[in-house]
């Protein structure tokens, strides 16, 4: 048995902290990197259709079923599922949980060591100057390099380390209140800038002009993965962070806060990203390098380029910490109360699996590109797995437990504080989780997986 029943755990110091490091957990690359090449991937407006209605039905309910289970076990994800259904093999979905941490930190940590380059890049000036063929040939010989990337990652999982050794209060908590602000202030900047740039209109019809026929089972797919990876959803993230949380935190109305305030900084990046891009007359459609090959092209055809250069870069790698430093704590929290180690042995060792990890992918990119499993690289076959399987199947495993397993009155109880909180609907809510996301989740995944076809 663990020892998950730590009476002297860390709480979250105040409700605004539990916000900024949940928002901070939830707004990261998924936002800001992700969202806006999947977005121009796959048909711009309609998809972020598709991701919003995903983010409303299916987002919201799981994010409080995850913090249901956080708080009412006060435990990591794995000893969450023992508490709460001791002497079950439940506690197998916190374990999954634990490894799709473990993997998306592998390339998590390598994009992110990416954007440190680049702030590092903008200070020195090295962003500018340069034709679009040479920013590609660069960011090619950068990604691809051995050390270069390495030491970024190296350096990338220190500054993680440091918070997360300092605590749930010292260092989470409060790193976040220090960065979200931060990055609000960036991106709103950012976006005044974008919007007002000639042409930009055509980038804001792209983004929020569906055009329907685009809509197919891909996008869907894909829409509902982006939703899951960008919510920080499926693999109990959200569990532990909830684990935190105090009795008087409104699970809730901070489950819908946190889903609004991702969504908004998604569609803000959107706005950020797209009206520059087209005023330019790149098109939208680049994938990946999206954010690290087109868009320096535009600022360096901007005035004052090194500056905005300078900010979108600090503002990726601010949301990339703060994230980074939710997927750390998950393993740190499960090695602490289930092997019974101390907070900086745990930190240290899940520090040190991750930059090996991370090594892993980065050279996966360049020197062992010839090495793939079904056609992915080890970095993508990462993201492939954690974010379009691991990360639904959490998503499927978690609905289906608070759903059917967790009595009635206990989930009431855990989601109106005791009673003192009204729940309009919450009959409906629970058919929700008993009923339309699992099949939902199932119905997408099987059809993705080619094993239905549902056009
Ligand atoms: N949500 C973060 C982003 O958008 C990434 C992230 C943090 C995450 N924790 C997670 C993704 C847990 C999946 C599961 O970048």
């Amino acid at each position: 048995m663990g020892k998950s029943q730590n009476k002297e755990r860390a709480t979250f110091g105040s409700k605004l902290g539990v916000i900024f490091a949940s928002v901070g957990s939830a707004v990261g690359l998924g936002n800001i990197w992700r969202f806006p090449y999947e977005t121009g991937q796959q048909g711009g407006a309609a998809f972020i259709l598709v991701y919003l209605i995903c983010v409303l039905i299916l987002g919201i309910p799981l994010v409080m079923a995850e913090f249901y289970l956080g708080r009412r076990s006060h435990a990591n994800p794995v000893g969450a599922f023992r508490g709460l259904a001791p002497n079950t093999k439940w506690y197998l979905v916190g374990l999954m949980g634990v490894f799709s941490g473990v993997m998306i930190m592998g390339f998590y940590s390598v994009v992110s060591g990416w954007t440190f380059d680049y702030i590092f890049q903008a200070l020195t000036g090295s962003l500018s100057d340069k034709t679009p063929e040479v920013f590609q040939k660069d960011f090619t010989a950068f990604s691809t390099n051995i050390y270069k990337p390495i030491i970024w990652v190296v350096i990338f999982m220190i500054i993680t380390h440091v918070v997360i050794i300092s605590g749930v209060k010292k260092g989470i908590e409060r790193s976040a209140k220090i960065m979200m602000p931060m990055l609000f202030l960036i991106i709103v900047i950012m976006c005044i800038r974008s919007v007002t740039l000639p042409g930009g209109e055509k980038g804001l019809q792209f983004l929020f002009h569906p055009d329907f026929s685009k809509i197919n089972s891909n996008v869907i797919l894909g829409a509902m993965g982006q939703a899951f990876f960008s919510l920080s959803l499926g693999m109990g993230c959200l569990i532990t962070y909830s684990s935190y949380f105090g009795p008087n935190v409104n699970l809730g109305k901070t489950a819908v806060t946190v889903a609004l305030l991702d969504t908004m900084v998604a569609i803000l990046a959107g706005v950020m990203i797209f009206p520059a891009v087209f005023s330019f007359g790149i098109s939208p459609t680049q994938g990946p390098e999206l954010v690290f090959i087109t868009l320096p092209n535009v600022f360096q055809s901007m005035s004052f380029g090194y500056l905005w250069a300078l900010l979108f870069f600090l503002l990726l790698g601010i949301a990339a910490l703060t994230s980074a430093i939710s997927l750390h704590e998950v393993t740190t929290s499960y090695m602490i109360e289930e092997y019974g180690l101390t907070r900086s042995a745990a930190t240290s060792f899940v520090t040190i699996t991750l930059i090996i990890l991370g090594m892993i992918c980065s050279l996966s990119v360049g020197a062992w590109s010839k090495f793939t499993i079904a056609g992915m690289n080890i970095f993508n076959l990462f993201d492939f797995i954690s974010a379009k399987i691991l990360l639904p199947l959490g998503g499927l495993w978690i609905s289906i437990f608070v759903g059917w397993i967790v009595p009635y009155n206990d989930l009431k109880s855990e989601l109106t504080n005791k009673g003192t909180l009204k729940f309009y609907g919450f009959n409906f809510y629970r058919f929700i989780l008993r009923y339309f996301a699992p099949i939902a989740i199932i119905l997408i995944f099987f059809n993705e997986l080619g094993l239905i076809s549902l056009s």
